[in-house]
């Protein structure tokens, strides 16, 4: 069987845990060169040493511009082209309304979507030049639904979703054969996910409350995003983009 990513040069923000993780797992295993990104540096190099010859780490933290310059100038020096470009890195914030901080919404918009619009903006840059390429930005059903105890979880996330459509939109009028497309997962099973377990009063009703979302009665596992964003930078989705994939077991079907 032909590896379905063979030749493409992607990268993958937040790539040292958890989606983002398992993303550069499955591309690697389908041919890709990956470079992950992480704030985590120990992480970072624990999975690049993972992943083998084809995957480097590089420290960055995405909501800094000059870092993200820095970064995709690195990546067309090397390979001489992007072909893929995975927006993962995120972080939430289970603070409702009335305990939200001016602070904690700033931060969260920093880092879940103002980190979007960079990557796709010198992302954008890199792939006009060579022929194009495919953008996958991880929103959430979060950025679907509204939820009571996420305010600035589901604002930032919601913000990706259009951002994405517009993304996809101008790249489509300026005839750049670069694609954009948004995922939206419910709740897998990460580092991200059972720190809310962790924190929570009762972290075992926390756990059942968040498997009781999916009509399937459980939660998913990373590899279900990894398997969706594979799907959108392979050449199998020529003909998708502006458009918006939940990997929810169902939760927002109901
Ligand atoms: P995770 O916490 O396992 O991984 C997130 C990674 O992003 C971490 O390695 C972290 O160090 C990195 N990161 C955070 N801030 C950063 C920054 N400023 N610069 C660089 N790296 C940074 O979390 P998970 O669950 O894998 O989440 C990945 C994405 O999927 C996030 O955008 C999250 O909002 C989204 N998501 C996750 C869901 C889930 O159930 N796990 C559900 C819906 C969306």
């Amino acid at each position: 069987m032909t590896a379905r990513m063979q030749g493409k040069v992607v990268l993958v923000t937040g790539g040292a845990s958890g989606i983002g993780l398992a993303t550069a797992r499955t591309l690697v295993r389908e041919g890709a060169r990956v470079t992950i990104t992480d704030r985590n540096v120990a992480g970072g190099e624990a999975a690049a040493a993972e992943l083998g010859e084809s995957a480097e780490f590089l420290v960055q933290d995405v909501t800094r511009e000059d870092r993200w310059i820095e970064v995709i100038d690195h990546i067309t020096a090397r390979h001489g082209r992007l072909d893929g470009l995975v927006n993962n890195a995120g972080c939430g914030s289970l603070r409702n309304i009335e305990e939200e901080t001016l602070e904690g919404w700033r931060f969260v918009h920093a880092v879940n979507t103002e980190s979007v619009f960079l990557g796709c903006k010198h992302g954008v840059r890199a792939m006009k030049h060579t022929g194009g390429g495919s953008i996958v930005n991880v929103s959430s059903v979060a950025g679907l639904v509204g939820a009571p105890d996420l305010p600035a979880y589901c604002s930032s996330k919601g913000a990706v979703r259009l951002l994405t459509k517009s993304v996809a939109m101008w790249c489509a009028q300026q005839k750049y054969e670069i694609r954009c497309n948004s995922i939206h997962p419910s709740f897998l099973q990460t580092p991200m996910v059972q720190s809310m377990i962790d924190i929570a009063p009762d972290g075992e009703k926390m756990r059942r409350r968040l498997e009781r979302t999916s009509p399937l009665g459980r939660m998913g596992q990373p590899e279900d995003a990894a398997n969706m964003i594979l799907f959108l930078l392979s050449d199998e989705s020529p003909f998708l983009t502006g458009a918006e994939f939940v990997v929810d077991g169902g939760a927002t079907a109901q």
